[in-house]
């Protein structure tokens, strides 16, 4: 299993300050907020992975992060010339993934919780593709996932205005290796892009997607605003201080599982 992390974007919603900087650079309280979604995937168990950057912010993750080796994981690198959409990534990632099985995670998704990292664990050998649901308040700014009452998906939808669910969809992703093959049948979206939805989509209509609810005691935040970037600040403080854990600490997850030394 290798995992993708996708940080490309141009941040609109953050302007101006993601003029300047890359969204995925900017603090989430005490850490930068691509250490997150880093994290999530380390504690699933995950060493192979690839950063997908805009052409001008790559050098900024590599100084950042390296090749990973100080993490005791490998950081590989490719650039997105243009937003062209989250389903691209399986494209740009298609080398390598080299036919492998991999997880997507956006770079802006911030997700807390125990037992986190062994729920994803146990989707490894995921066939099809896998999809979370969690509930939201408000779910229009989301892929919104509609369930039957046997817990079977109906329907799927990017960004309705009329949801037909509080179930949005976390921008973290299980597919098998079909996925870069099934990303370039997509056709781009009214505004352009191969939406994450449209590769869900032709899962489902293949009948292989599953949609699996994350539980209450999972944390799930998306940072791309100045709210919600202000509100998971507020957030990871209040929880470190709290507790006197680390979240989201890169280097101590390495060191726990054993893949670096002090
Ligand atoms: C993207 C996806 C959406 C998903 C969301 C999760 O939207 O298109 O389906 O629910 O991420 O953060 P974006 O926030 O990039 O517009």
């Amino acid at each position: 299993m290798k995992g993708i992390i996708l940080a490309g974007g141009s941040g609109t919603r953050l302007h101006p300050v993601t003029k300047a900087v890359s969204k995925q650079l900017l603090p989430i309280y005490d850490k930068p907020m691509i250490y997150y979604p880093l994290s999530t995937l380390m504690l699933a168990g995950i060493r192979e992975i690839l950063l997908i950057t805009t052409p001008h912010d790559q050098a900024s993750f590599q100084r950042l992060l390296g090749d990973g080796s100080s993490l005791g994981i490998e950081i590989s690198y490719v650039i997105q010339e243009s937003p062209n959409g989250l389903a691209y990534a399986l494209i740009l990632g298609e080398e390598f993934l080299a036919g492998d099985k991999c997880v997507l995670i956006l770079g802006d998704n911030l997700f807390y919780g125990s037992g986190l990292g062994t729920q994803l664990q146990r989707n490894y050998d995921v066939d099809g593709a896998l999809i979370f649901a969690y509930q939201v308040e408000d779910p229009t700014a989301y892929g919104v996932v509609e369930f039957d009452d046997d817990g079977r998906v109906l329907s799927l939808e990017e960004k309705p205005e009329a949801p037909k669910s509080h179930f949005a969809v976390p921008g973290i992703y299980f597919y098998d290796e079909e996925a870069p093959q099934l990303a370039r049948t997509l056709t781009p979206s009214q505004r352009g892009e191969l939406e994450i939805t449209a590769l869900n989509n032709a899962y489902l209509e293949r009948g292989s997607l599953r949609v699996e609810k994350l539980p209450r005691s999972t944390t799930w935040l998306d940072t791309g605003t100045h709210e919600s970037l202000y509100e998971a600040s507020g957030l990871i403080r209040t929880l470190q201080h709290r507790s006197g854990l680390r979240i989201g600490d890169v280097t101590q997850i390495a060191r726990d599982a054993g893949w670096i030394t002090a």
